[in-house]
Parts: C-alpha cells; structure tokens; sequence
C-alpha cells in the first residue's frame, strides 16, 4: 500500500528485480517478435487480476495491463463507472465479491482508508496504483530510473548503492513525493523539498518518512524549505509534480497562485547551484506551468524512461505479491 511497508531490502529488490526483467524481456523482443522470457512467461496463467480505478490514469493503467499480459494473466479494468466501488456497495462487499474470484486487486482510489480497508478484507493481494497519500509503483520505477541513470557503486542487500546522492522535489507536497522520500531516507538518499508556505508536508506523513530511518546505519536526510534555490542547491536529480491532483480541482486558481516562482528551469537550476550533469525527473502528466518545455524535453530529462519503467516496476509487484505470494525474491 506505501513504501514505508517494506524494508529498504525489499524495496531495493523490487526495483533491481524490475531492471533486470526490463533487460530479459527487451533481449527476447530483439530475439524474435513476441517472445517473452522464460521467467516471465505464463508467471500468471490463468489468472485475473482486477483493476479497479476510481481515477483517471495513462501509466497505471498501461503499465498493470501490459504486464499483466507479459505474465500471461488477464487484466480486468474496472473503472467508475464499471462497478460499484464505494458507491451503492461497501468497500467490505467489494472486497470480498471481488478477491473471491481474482488473484489481485489493483486499486487506484482517492481517500487512502479505501484501499486500505479494500486490503483489509480481501483474501488477495491488493496493490494501491495511486490513493490521495501514496504512489508506490511510481517510487519502484522512480529509483530503477535513478539507478539505471547513476548507479556508480554495485548494489548490496539493503540499498541500490545511491548513499550520499540528493534529490530536490521543487513543487506540491503530494501522495508522490510520500513515497519517494520514503524510499530516499531509507536507501541513504538526502531530499530537499522545497514547497510554498501552507503546501509543505503534513506531520503525520513527516512521521511515517522520517521512520524510514529506523535501523537503517545512514539515513537519507529530509530537508524541508519554502525556498526553491536552497533544495537545488547541489542536487543531482531535480523533481516535481503537478501542483494540481487529482481530487484538488476546485483549488485550482488558488494553487497556480500559490505556486509561483516554482517552475523548474534551468535558470533555477543554475542560480540554486544544482550538481553539473543533473537529471531531471517528473511522475506525469505534466503541465508546463510546474516545468518548462526547455527541461521537460531537454537533454538532462529522464522522464520517458521513467514513464516506461512503470511497466517494469509492475511486473516486478506483480511478480513479488500475487506470484510469490508477498515474498520479494
Ligand atoms: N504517473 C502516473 O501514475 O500516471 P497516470 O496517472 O497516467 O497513471
Ligand atoms: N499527484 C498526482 C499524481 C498523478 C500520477 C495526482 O494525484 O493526481
């Protein structure tokens, strides 16, 4: 359901599992048309895996269905208007109606009690493709994107090797960003974030990152500013989203407003002092006012690799919580 549900082994595993079914599966391709690897193929034969989403969505969507069919299962989207989730039947029905004849539950929500309590009751696994507070599989493809792009150390057990990196996220402080700077503090990743007055992180989610640290001999530090420059400055990465969520519609005007002067640019970068050779990453969709077209589609961008490895970081979920029956292997 979030990050902060797996130790910094686990997660790390999720991510390199991903990478390395991305490589597998792109040497298949270039071997022949349609062939998928062998330990891959029929992963989930002859089973359904429910996606249930109360929300918009390209990648999660794109992403669960095209893995879903690499495993040779069966995808089924379910969305608003589809079934009854929460409207005109409980979240308890729900689950239970649904998990007794599927494998998995794939729940893009908005109040993140719906997924829990979706979880709570179903005799399967659920996974949350996006809830008000948390973006998991994001996070899963955000860091195999940062450890394709920087990897310079081997990874070991408990990290991908990234200690002493910094991330700057310039923008809203959102489901998002949670689970990211979850994954950073506990894979020894500094982050500073840098939101408008009034948009920073709430306490309550302060506390489950910054518990990310427990055990963990170098924590990544979460640095919190009103200042975009002070979270640019010496970053290696720089990351935003949009300043608009789904669910915040009404707010819209409000937050243009309150957002601005926090584009990223490459001025911005420049006059902060971002590290030479940053990156610049960012979930999508975007819009230009929270990143200009000059970042966006510039060479320091990462952002389409980042996008396709929601596909692998799907899999490697898939894999680990319906084949593996939550063991991360
Ligand atoms: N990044 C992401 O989750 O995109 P979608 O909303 O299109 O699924
Ligand atoms: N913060 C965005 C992410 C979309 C993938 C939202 O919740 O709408």
């Amino acid at each position: 359901l979030s990050i902060s549900q797996l130790s910094p082994a686990e997660f790390s595993k999720l991510v390199l599992n991903a990478s390395a079914y991305k490589q597998a599966t792109k040497a298949a391709f270039a071997a022949g048309p349609g062939q998928v690897p062998r330990t891959l193929d029929g992963k989930l034969k002859g089973r359904t895996v429910a996606m249930m989403f109360s929300k918009r969505s390209t990648r999660t969507r794109v992403s669960t269905e095209a893995a879903v069919a690499l495993m040779g299962g069966h995808p089924m989207f379910l969305g608003k208007d589809d079934i009854q989730l929460g409207v005109n039947e409980s979240l308890y029905d729900t689950s239970k109606v649904i998990s007794s004849m599927t494998s998995c539950m794939v729940a893009r929500v908005g109040p993140h009690s719906d997924v829990a309590d979706l979880a709570k009751d179903s005799s399967v696994p659920v996974i949350n493709a996006l809830s008000d507070d948390f973006h998991p599989l994001q996070a899963i493809a955000d860091f195999q994107t940062i450890h394709e792009a920087f990897a310079t150390k081997p990874a070991h057990e408990a990290s991908l090797g990234l200690e002493g990196m910094k991330v700057a996220w310039v923008g809203d402080s959102n489901n998002v960003l949670f689970d990211m700077a979850t994954a950073c503090v506990m894979l020894g990743v500094d982050i500073a974030v840098a939101s408008p007055a009034g948009y920073g992180i709430p306490d309550r989610m302060k506390q489950i990152i910054l518990s990310a640290a427990d055990g963990v001999a170098k924590p990544g530090k979460l640095i919190e500013t009103t200042v975009p420059e002070e979270a640019v400055k010496d970053a290696d990465i720089l990351v935003t989203d949009t300043w608009v969520s789904m669910g915040q519609e009404a707010e819209t005007q409000r937050r243009l407003k309150a957002f601005a002067g926090f584009q990223i640019t490459n001025e911005l970068a420049k006059r902060g002092g971002a590290k030479p050779g940053w990156k610049f990453m960012h979930c999508l969709p975007r819009h230009p006012e929270e990143v200009d077209d000059e970042v966006f589609y510039g060479p320091q961008s990462l952002v389409f690799p980042e996008a396709e490895n929601r596909l692998w970081a799907a899999v490697s979920a898939l894999e680990a919580f319906v084949v593996n029956n939550g063991r991360i292997l």
